[in-house]
């Protein structure tokens, strides 16, 4: 299964929604770092012997072998460890990275949808129409697109859900599109009150659930604070993202390919 984390806008918690759902994912995964913009992962990240991360290994070797057609060293030759064992694929260290490998970006995508053994989980950063990561999102099953629990932040959601469900890639594929609301955990309202926005407009994208606001837990996934984190209200709440996250990946499976969204 190939999941995809996105935001429509602004710095929502597009990576570490993203490292904390491949951190409790139930399967074998491996999480990949193809923001765009250029990739935290390998700055963020350590090894389980604290070291530093490798930015060359990752997607830019990845690119290098698909240009030569990817036969001769396996996926897995790519991938770092990181804390926690969590298998990483580390991004690019810059935007026009990602433009020069561009062209190999559908096999990648096509390759990370049938990783052997594995589900991939791949921040992708902010979808737009320009966005040269495009060819990944539409391999999916399923996009996630983090948002905030804010007027503007909807508005911006609203307009990129009607665009992603538009989205079709060559075999007339597209993924199904969950929403993921980063609120309080006391915000009770938020939720539904997306819902109803997208359901008021016709959109077919399903509201997963809300991520904690937990700034502390969030310092922590990104390095800058050291705590356990296992029982935060972060992590609590990512776990509970994922059975929804598999099922709306199984539902898509269950309409077929080339069904109308
Ligand atoms: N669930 C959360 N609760 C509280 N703070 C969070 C949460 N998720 C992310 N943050 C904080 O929000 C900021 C942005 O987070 P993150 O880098 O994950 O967002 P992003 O959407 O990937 O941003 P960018 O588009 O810049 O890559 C960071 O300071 C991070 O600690
Ligand atoms: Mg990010």
């Amino acid at each position: 299964m190939l999941v995809t984390v996105a935001s429509a806008k602004g710095a929502p918690g597009v990576t570490t929604t993203a490292r904390v759902l491949a951190s409790v994912w139930p399967q074998d995964v491996v999480l990949v770092d193809a923001d765009p913009g250029g990739g935290d992962l390998s700055l963020l990240a350590r090894r389980p012997d604290e070291g530093a991360l490798d930015p060359e290994l990752g997607l830019l070797s990845l690119a290098a072998d698909a240009r030569r057609g990817l036969a001769d060293r396996p996926l897995e030759a790519h991938l770092q460890q990181s804390e926690g064992g969590l298998d990483v694929l580390c991004g690019v260290g810059t935007p026009d990275q990602m433009v020069g490998i561009a062209p190999v970006l559908p096999q990648l995508g096509a390759a990370f949808s049938r990783w052997p053994g594995r589900d991939v989980v791949v921040d992708v950063g902010r979808v737009t129409p320009s966005s040269p990561v495009l060819p990944i999102v539409q391999a999916s099953d399923v996009v996630l697109v983090v948002t905030r629990a804010r007027l503007e932040a909807f508005a911006h959601l609203r307009e990129r859900v009607r665009w992603l469900a538009q989205l079709r890639d060559a075999s007339l594929r597209s993924p199904a599109i969950g929403i993921v609301l980063v609120a309080d955990s006391r915000d009770r309202r938020s939720a539904g009150d997306l819902a109803q926005l997208l359901a008021h407009e016709g959109l077919s994208a399903t509201v997963l659930g809300q991520v904690a606001d937990d700034p502390r837990a969030a310092d922590v996934v990104g390095g800058r604070l050291q705590r356990p984190v296992a029982r935060s209200l972060l992590v609590r709440s990512v776990r509970q993202l994922v059975d929804p996250v598999r099922a709306l990946a199984a539902a898509r499976a269950g309409r077929g390919v080339g069904t109308p969204v």
